[in-house]
């Protein structure tokens, strides 16, 4: 996720443009650039905050212009890797908000051709692309490359010939026009527009925009004018960051289906990957702290399912001080923010015992990235609530390739059955959008919840850790006392606990488990425990045992964490909601946790 902005106007563009861009930096901030388009076009960019850029650079002249806050995802965050991009010319520039899926081919044909590359981005390959296509005006240039790029994308670009437009297109990423007097504007989102203008038009998918000081056309890619009427934004400025949700974290839930599909993107051959996974170890042993944790357990039950590999979570505060084992297991460290200080301890004691390291993190150029021997980034964005929640679907996500990829390498998988795996999981942002679509039912039902003071999670097999991560948002954001147990374990102690006054939510999904869950829910239905249950749409015994139902879709079983999580996360926040509890910021809790 970064964040984009243009201006074409009267005004003088560069402050306008910086000062637009401050309102996205929440969709990103390792680096920071502007493009102005005058007499020649000027870039100016660097690593770090727009604070930094604005202190560092000089304001340049001109009335035309585009600038970047950048969330790295393809190279770390650097000056080179910064937007804007130029072309060889050094006549256009472009920024970009997505992901070329087919950047590494497109940069071997253009580099062929004789185009120079001067980052490791994938999106400076579509700045050479529309260089190749100049002949055709810097419209038709844009319209033709857009054909070769395939992935998600908002560009913006500007042509040192053509002084007076800002070229824009979007597929699968934000974008929309603010409309001015005499002035015109674009960027990711609407807070980067308010300050000048409530008229905005939101660009669609497969939509081309010349921005000029008279006015916005919209085309789409056949070049068929479009004719959308603007609408009035109502929000104020706080309203409009949170995209008119009432918390980051209820937006962040509802980003949870771009977060996964980013997290698939262009992730087919990464042959330097797949060689380290081949040999050097026999065993996994994937480490973490709290949600992430979770996720760790999670992936234990995937990769023993997918890649037959013995594996084990661990909590990482722990880890390090285990006696090294004789084993040198492929370590897996889980953390979204790459800072957690017991991960990256935990990452240094196995770096130091020799084993191999791995990290999945949704920060590129964090300490762990850096840190460990390889990183897979989860694409989620940037999350602002302090409850983990789309960071938590994106490392499940990445957990299901790192599993295909693994078993591939080990022979547990064929390719025809990890295509079929991947063909699922590119399936589960639909899944994930339904339970979002339950979203008023799942309110309606936390209202029974909102008033108690124990609530106890229960769940087998793939649905204890699931469990264990709806107890833990419940109780972070809600502040009532939540506890998970293998629901097995109930009849071992905790059951004392339970009667009328201690609410119990099953994970009760149709899998191998289903029928001793029922026998769970039952004992403590016989303890009088109001009884609410996560189970498979078209189940019709279920609510026959239990008080209320949260149906989830019919998805592979070993896919089901990821639409229950969503609907639990959904629960707790409507609990808190409905608590008046500061949902985003929870007393006691800090989203990056930098001590041991
Ligand atoms: C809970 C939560 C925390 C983090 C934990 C690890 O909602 O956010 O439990 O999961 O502090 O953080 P990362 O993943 O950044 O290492």
């Amino acid at each position: 996720m970064c964040g984009i902005v243009g201006y074409a106007g009267y005004r003088q563009a560069y402050s306008i443009l910086l000062d637009s861009l401050k309102r996205l930096e929440y969709r990103g901030y390792d680096s920071a650039g502007v493009a102005i388009v005058g007499s020649g076009v000027t870039v100016q960019k660097d690593k770090g905050y727009i604070s930094h850029l604005e202190e560092t650079a000089e304001p340049t002249p001109g009335t035309v212009g585009i600038a970047h806050t950048r969330w790295a995802t393809h190279g770390p965050p650097s000056k080179e890797n910064a937007h804007p991009h130029l072309d060889c010319s050094g006549e256009i520039a472009l920024i970009h908000n997505g992901i070329i899926e087919n950047h590494m081919e497109l940069r071997a044909r253009l580099k062929a051709s004789g185009h120079v590359f001067r980052s490791e981005t994938d999106t400076e390959v579509a700045v050479h692309l529309i260089e190749s296509y100049a002949s055709d005006g810097l419209e038709g240039a844009v319209r033709r490359a857009l054909q070769d790029i395939r992935g998600s994308y908002a560009f913006a670009v500007i042509h040192a010939k053509e002084p007076d437009k800002v070229v824009a297109a979007r597929n699968e990423s934000p974008l929309v026009v603010g409309l001015g007097t005499d002035e015109n504007f674009l960027a990711s989102d609407v807070p980067a527009l308010l300050k000048h203008t409530n008229r905005v038009v939101y660009v669609m998918d497969r939509e081309i925009v010349v921005l000029n000081r008279e006015g916005a056309r919209i085309t789409d890619y056949e070049g068929r004018p479009v004719a959308r009427e603007p609408q009035r934004i109502t929000w104020t400025l706080e309203d409009a960051e949170k995209g008119g949700f009432e918390h980051f974290m209820l937006k962040e839930i509802f980003e949870e289906p771009q977060a996964i599909h980013d997290t698939l993107l262009g992730r087919v051959a990464e042959p330097e990957l797949n060689s380290f996974f081949r040999e050097g170890y026999t065993n996994v042993k994937l480490l973490a702290c709290g949600t992430s944790y979770h996720a760790a357990l999670v992936g234990k039950y995937i990769l023993e399912e997918l890649a037959r590999v013995p594996t084990t979570a661990e909590l990482a505060s722990e880890y390090r001080y285990s006696r090294a084992p004789a084993d040198r297991p492929l370590v897996v460290l889980l953390s979204q923010s790459g800072e957690t200080a017991d991960t990256l301890g935990a990452c240094r004691e196995a770096n130091r015992r020799g084993c191999k390291t791995f990290a999945i993190t949704n920060i590129i150029g964090s300490s762990l990235s850096r840190e460990a021997q390889r990183t897979m980034l989860t694409r989620a964005g940037l999350e602002i609530g302090v409850a983990a929640t789309k960071t938590f679907v994106a490392q499940l996500t990445a957990l299901y390739l790192l599993a295909i990829r693994i078993g591939l390498e080990r022979g547990t998988l064929g390719v025809e059955e990890a295509n079929r795996l991947k063909e699922e999981l590119r399936r589960l942002p639909r899944a994930v959008q339904a339970v979002l679509n339950e979203a008023p039912y799942i309110e309606g039902l936390a209202h029974e919840y909102a008033k108690t003071r124990d609530v106890y999670f229960i769940g087998r097999h793939l649905g204890y850790p699931i469990a264990m991560e709806g107890a833990l948002k419940l109780k972070e954001i809600s502040y009532i006392h939540a506890e998970a147990y293998a629901a097995g374990e109930m009849k071992h102690g905790p059951l004392a606990l339970v009667g009328a006054e201690t609410p119990v939510i099953a994970i009760a999904t149709r899998d191998h488990t289903y029928e001793k869950m029922l026998s769970n829910i039952r004992e403590v239905d016989a303890r009088g425990a109001p009884i609410l249950a996560i189970g498979t749409e078209g189940d019709k015994d279920l609510g026959k045992v239990v008080d209320n139902v949260i149906y989830t879709p019919a998805v592979p079983p070993l896919f089901a964490p990821v639409p229950v999580v969503v609907a639990l996360q959904l629960l707790a926040y409507h609990v808190a909601r409905i608590r008046g509890c500061s949902i985003d910021k929870p007393r006691n809790l800090a989203k990056s946790v930098t001590v041991e």
